[in-house]
């Protein structure tokens, strides 16, 4: 007996260990299909249409445009008013309150990483952000301001002409609502956030994901999040069908039937920062905005276990934030 004990150890040991290994070979190879397949980094900088290229005076300007209250009917909402960029590139709010407080129903999305997005808005109806950008000044539950009109205030400042001029070089007559929004844009797309903890641990480092995120990862996949949240915003940026509330979605830009709640796949990435969720804003916690992703797409009530673990994952998707110095606007 006591001679074969240490045999009978070593047999144990031994299976343990060849158990063990097959059970992190499973888990690696897991992991590692994840890695491949689903999701990717996201890069350093944002695509960038022919026909607005950017400049370090373009970006400036679009700064100065983004941050600009006189923009607005009232002067005092700027795009800056609902895509804080000390909130997540929010407001925080369930829906925007824009002109004279009226809302308009639709929580603001971030602005960062929208130039990683086709189709812009809940419903993308606009494609790029040049398209987008003219929206909101116009928008009567926005800034409410009439595109003639915001060039005529902004033509009125004396001190912006020098700044489109660098930014518009060789143009004639330089302030235009056109130019106004591809400036806009242009400064868009340096509002990126890289580098949060999904794109290290993808480049390589373990240690970037706690093993709590790494298991809401796995669940993710498992349960079927990522047919939907995949690629590097963590969303194919496609619309997708998403019944729940009144709003009817793209329905409401198209009248089509097949098309009623029809909503772009919302981005996962600094997604912690950006309560409350979805287009109507009627999810305050991302642990109900999981809740609710996982019966109304999956059909599926999701664990507290699950969710706990898909909330550390989420948790680690916020990126490093754009440093942005607030701009000095040329007086009166
Ligand atoms: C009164 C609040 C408010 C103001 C001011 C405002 N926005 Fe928005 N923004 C919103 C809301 C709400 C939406 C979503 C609307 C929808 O989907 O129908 C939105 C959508 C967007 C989007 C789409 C993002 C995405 O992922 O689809 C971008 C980009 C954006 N706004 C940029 C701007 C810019 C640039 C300005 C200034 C010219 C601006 N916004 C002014 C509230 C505002
Ligand atoms: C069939 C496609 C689909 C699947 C599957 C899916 N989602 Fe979504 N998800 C969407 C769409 C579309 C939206 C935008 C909803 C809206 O317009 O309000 C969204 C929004 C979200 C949001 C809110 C983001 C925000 O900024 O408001 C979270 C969080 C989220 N999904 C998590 C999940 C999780 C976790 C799962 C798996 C349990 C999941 N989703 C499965 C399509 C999907």
């Amino acid at each position: 007996m006591r001679k074969s004990l240490p045999i009978i150890l070593l047999v144990f040991g031994v299976s343990l260990f060849f158990t063990g290994a097959v059970l992190y070979a499973q888990e690696g190879e897991a992991r590692e299909q994840v890695v491949q397949g689903l999701f990717a980094t996201l890069p350093d900088v944002a695509p960038v249409p022919e026909n607005n290229p950017m400049t370090p005076e373009k970006i400036e300007l679009g700064k100065m445009l983004y941050f600009e209250p006189r923009l607005s009917a009232s002067g005092v909402i700027s795009c800056h008013t609902c895509h804080n960029l000390s909130l997540g590139g929010t407001d925080r709010l369930p829906s925007s309150l824009g002109h004279e407080f009226l809302t308009g129903g639709r929580n603001a999305p971030t602005v960062l990483n929208a130039a990683f997005f086709n189709l812009q808005f809940w419903d993308g109806r606009a494609t790029g952000l040049e398209e987008q950008a003219q929206g909101p000044i116009q928008a009567g539950v926005e800034m409410a301001m009439p595109a003639d009109l915001a060039v005529e205030r902004i033509a009125g400042i004396e001190g912006y002409l020098p700044y489109f001029e660098a930014a518009f070089p060789g143009e004639e007559n330089p302030i235009t609502f056109e130019n106004i929004a591809r400036a806009i844009a242009s400064f868009e797309r340096t509002l990126i956030t890289p580098n949060d903890g999904l794109d290290r641990y993808l480049r390589g480092d373990e240690s970037a994901l706690s093993d709590d995120a790494k298991r809401g990862m796995e669940i993710v996949v498992q349960v079927g999040c990522v047919a939907c949240h995949n690629g590097p915003m963590l969303s194919t940026g496609t619309l997708m069908p998403f019944t729940h509330g009144e709003d009817l979605g793209l329905a409401t830009v198209t009248g089509e039937e097949s098309d009623e709640y029809f909503f772009r796949v919302a981005t996962w990435r600094n997604v912690s920062l950006t309560a409350p969720y979805f287009h109507d804003g009627s999810a305050e916690t991302l642990e109900d905005a999981v809740r609710i992703m996982g019966s109304v797409q999956l059909n599926r009530e999701l664990t507290d276990e699950e969710v706990f673990y898909i909330l550390a994952f989420l948790e680690s998707l916020v990126g490093d934030q754009p440093e942005v110095t607030i701009p000095v606007l040329p007086a009166g």
